[in-house]
């Protein structure tokens, strides 16, 4: 039997770098949300693990045991034919093979939440709101974040994670303020919040900042932020229409960029 499964794309609301550990990897608080645009997945079980990698960011994308999709089946103790329909960009912090990963530990009720296969793994297998801490360990559910409408972009520019990290100025910076109660203006709170990986990635690619101006420039936007290590960035809006017509606005002006309108939770 074929087992489907949809590997949303992870956007760190926040991401607070509070601290290093002996071993470099460095202390995280952030609220992490899940998109309704993503990849799709299939598993069919078989004796022999295979993978098909099609859809428009397939391009790079190893078809074999270098894939954290192929990982995770192994993590998982199943064998099977895996496909991969890559809509979303990778490298990009949003996810990228982490949900892919974390898509299918869910889908096969693996118990193991996956940090062997990256940070960012655990919360991807949880697939839903959640304050992320520790190195990516540590994930609690949240309940209370709106549904968020929401335009994302990608200039094509390329940060690797660990260069961002290197190249933070600080490293000890505070942690998220505590998640705000029913009733509290919500973008009010995640303005007070930041990405501390942002001016960072910008130092390497600085098209970060150009996109973010774009963002910025739009009709209607309440907050515009980078996710993750870059170098995807958001912009936050009151309505659905709102983001579709900046998301019209930034893509007929940018061609070249991914932008996609979409809803988060
Ligand atoms: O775990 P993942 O493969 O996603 O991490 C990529 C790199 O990002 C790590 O090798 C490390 O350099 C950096 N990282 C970190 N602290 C974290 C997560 C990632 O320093 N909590």
């Amino acid at each position: 039997m074929t087992t489907e499964c949809f590997a949303p794309a992870k956007i760190n609301l926040t991401l607070h770098v509070t601290g290093q550990r002996a071993d470099g990897y460095h202390l995280l608080d952030s609220l992490v949300v899940f998109a309704d645009v993503g990849d799709a997945i299939t598993f069919t079980p078989a004796p022999e693990m295979s993978l098909t990698v099609d859809g428009p960011f397939s391009t790079g994308v190893p078809c074999d045991g270098r894939n954290l999709l192929w990982k995770a089946a192994e993590l998982a103790g199943v064998t099977g034919h895996l496909t991969l329909q890559k809509n979303l960009p990778h490298g990009a912090g949003i996810g990228g093979g982490s949900s892919d990963a974390g898509a299918l530990l869910r889908a096969l009720g693996c118990d193991n939440a996956g940090l062997a296969l990256g940070a960012d793994v655990p919360v991807c297998s949880y697939g839903r709101a959640a304050r992320m801490q520790g190195i990516g360990d540590m994930v609690h559910p949240v309940a209370n974040v709106p549904p968020l409408f929401a335009v994302l972009v990608n200039s094509g520019a390329y940060v690797p994670t660990p260069q961002v990290f290197q190249a933070l100025a600080q490293k000890d910076n505070s942690g998220q303020e505590d998640m705000p109660q029913h009733g509290v203006d919500f973008t009010q709170w995640l303005h007070r919040q930041r990405n501390d990986l942002q001016a960072a990635a910008i130092t390497i690619a600085p098209e970060i900042g150009s996109v973010l101006a774009a963002l910025a420039a739009c009709d209607g936007q309440n907050l515009v932020r980078m996710s993750g290590s870059g170098a995807t960035c958001f912009a936050l809006f009151d309505t659905a229409p709102k983001a579709q017509a900046a998301a019209h606005t930034l893509a007929t002006a940018n061609p070249d960029w991914w932008v996609k309108p979409c809803v988060l939770s």
